[in-house]
Formats: C-alpha cells, structure tokens, sequence
C-alpha cells in the first residue's frame, strides 16, 4: 500500500465496479511529436498501474474501454498497431495478473477480431478463470448499443423458441442478456482526455453511476489521479431517486 490514500479510508465507499473510457493517447503523442501509437503504447503503462491500485484498494471489478465500435473508422495502420498492441499486452501481462489473482474477461463482438488475438483472449481468459481477486473486464469492439442488441436479440430467440413468453420481458431480463449481467453495476464512470461523452460505452449499466471527467490524458492517468477520482466519489452523495434527507436517516439507521 502506497502512503497516498489508504484502503480503510474509504471504508463502505470504495466503489465496487469502476468503468473508465481511457482517452486522450492520440494527444499526448502528438503533443510529444510522436507517432499516435506511441500513446497507446504509454496507455498500456497506466493500464498497468490502475490495474494494481484498483487491486489494493480491494475494487472488485475494472472494466476498461479499449476499443469502441466505431474505432473501426480509424486509418487502417493505426486499427492493425492497435490490435499488435492488444496481443502483445496479453502475452506480456496474462502470467503476471494470474500471479495477482486477476480475473480477466474480454466483452464486445469478438468475431471481427483477427484469429490470433482471439485465440490470446482465450488463452489470458481461460488461465485466470478460477481467480478470485479483482476482475479485470476489457470492452473490446463493444459498443453499448451493440451490447443491448444483443440481449433483445437472445431473448427474441428465447421467444421464439416457445421457452418464455413476450409479456415476461422485463428490465431485470434484459438486464440478464447483457454482457456484464453477473457483476455489480459501476458505481464510478471516469473518462479522461477532456471529453464529457459516453461514445457508445455502458449504455445500460451506466444509468446511475457516478460520473467523473478529467482533461489528464490517459497516458498521464496515475494511481495519483485515479485517488483524486476516488476521493471525489467519496463526497457524493448517491440518491437513487431518493432524497437527500432519506439517505441520510437510511445511513445513520
Ligand atoms: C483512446 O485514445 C484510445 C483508443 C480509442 C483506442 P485516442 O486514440 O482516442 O486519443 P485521442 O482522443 O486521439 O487523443
Ligand atoms: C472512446 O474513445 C473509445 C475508447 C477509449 C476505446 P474515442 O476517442 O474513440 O471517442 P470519440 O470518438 O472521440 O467519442
Ligand atoms: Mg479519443
């Protein structure tokens, strides 16, 4: 544990599930006149290092967005480094996040993915699965319309099949399609680089999280950052339509 902020600090409000759209790679390259992959390979560094705070401080679940739906758009040589990238992560980091107990599980339409970095997924997949430290979920190609398309999708074939009827479509149903149905919804959104927008992220899971932007860009985003993020989810006040006077008497109850 670092002599920044400590676990017991935080005691009941340490948020169980963390989401973060890590933006901003592209900027920091090209304000160090690089080539835009330099970025993400530094991303791959604070990937790191948010990895093994969110570890400490006993965060049960980091789902991190590293390549949205429409990152296809992307020039094709920055498409392909970023797909280099990704395998070589996995085979650099799998050994080492199984050591620390990491569960890790890769969400988003996998099918497009070239066959060699599926095969890495499964592999770093299937080496953690018996885990039970924190889960280390990675979207990639998800889309958050796409995830939710899915799950209409599933449960029309359930129809169909004559196994449930269309009245039992509920939002607890659909909500048991989605990709991240077993885990506990994010209580904390944070998005860096600057821009205040989901991008097609967690559409559904993000109903009622906390969202926090800042304008460090993501190669920059440390565990020093990543504490500020968590000491201002510490003041807030999370109402869930109720009042502010309710949530007080429920807590001191
Ligand atoms: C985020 O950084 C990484 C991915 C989308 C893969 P960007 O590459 O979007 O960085 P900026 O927004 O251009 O600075
Ligand atoms: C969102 O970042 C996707 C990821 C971080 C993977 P983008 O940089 O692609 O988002 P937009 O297109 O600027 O909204
Ligand atoms: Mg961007």
């Amino acid at each position: 544990m670092s002599e920044g902020v400590q676990a017991q600090e935080y005691y009941g409000k340490i948020p169980r599930h963390i989401a973060i759209i890590m933006d901003g790679n592209g900027r920091w390259a090209r304000r160090r006149h690089l080539p835009r992959v330099a970025g993400h390979r530094a991303g791959v560094e604070s990937v790191r290092a948010i990895v093994r705070r969110c570890g400490e401080l006993d965060v049960k679940v980091l789902t991190l967005f590293a390549f949205s739906s429409e990152n296809w758009r992307r020039p094709a040589q920055e498409v392909g480094l970023l797909m280099e990238l990704f395998i070589r992560a996995l085979q650099r980091e799998s050994r080492k996040l199984n050591e620390n107990k990491v569960r890790l599980r890769v969400i988003g339409d996998l099918g497009r993915f070239p066959g060699k970095l599926r095969n890495e997924i499964d592999k770093a997949e299937a080496l953690t699965r018996d885990n039970t430290g924190l889960q280390l979920v990675i979207a990639a190609n998800y889309g958050g319309r796409w995830d939710i398309t899915q799950a209409l999708q599933a449960l029309a074939w359930r129809i169909e099949a004559g196994e449930i009827h269309a009245g039992d479509v509920s939002e607890s149903l659909i909500q048991q399609h989605l990709c991240l149905a077993d885990m506990p919804e994010p209580d904390l959104f944070i998005r860096t680089g600057g821009e205040q927008r989901i991008s097609n992220f967690l559409l559904w899971q993000l109903a009622y999280s906390e969202l926090y932007f800042t304008d460090i860009l993501w190669p920059d985003f440390n565990r020093d950052e990543l504490d500020a993020a968590l000491q201002w989810f510490a003041r807030r006040q999370r109402r869930f339509g109720r009042t502010g006077e309710q949530v007080e008497r429920i807590k001191s109850a």
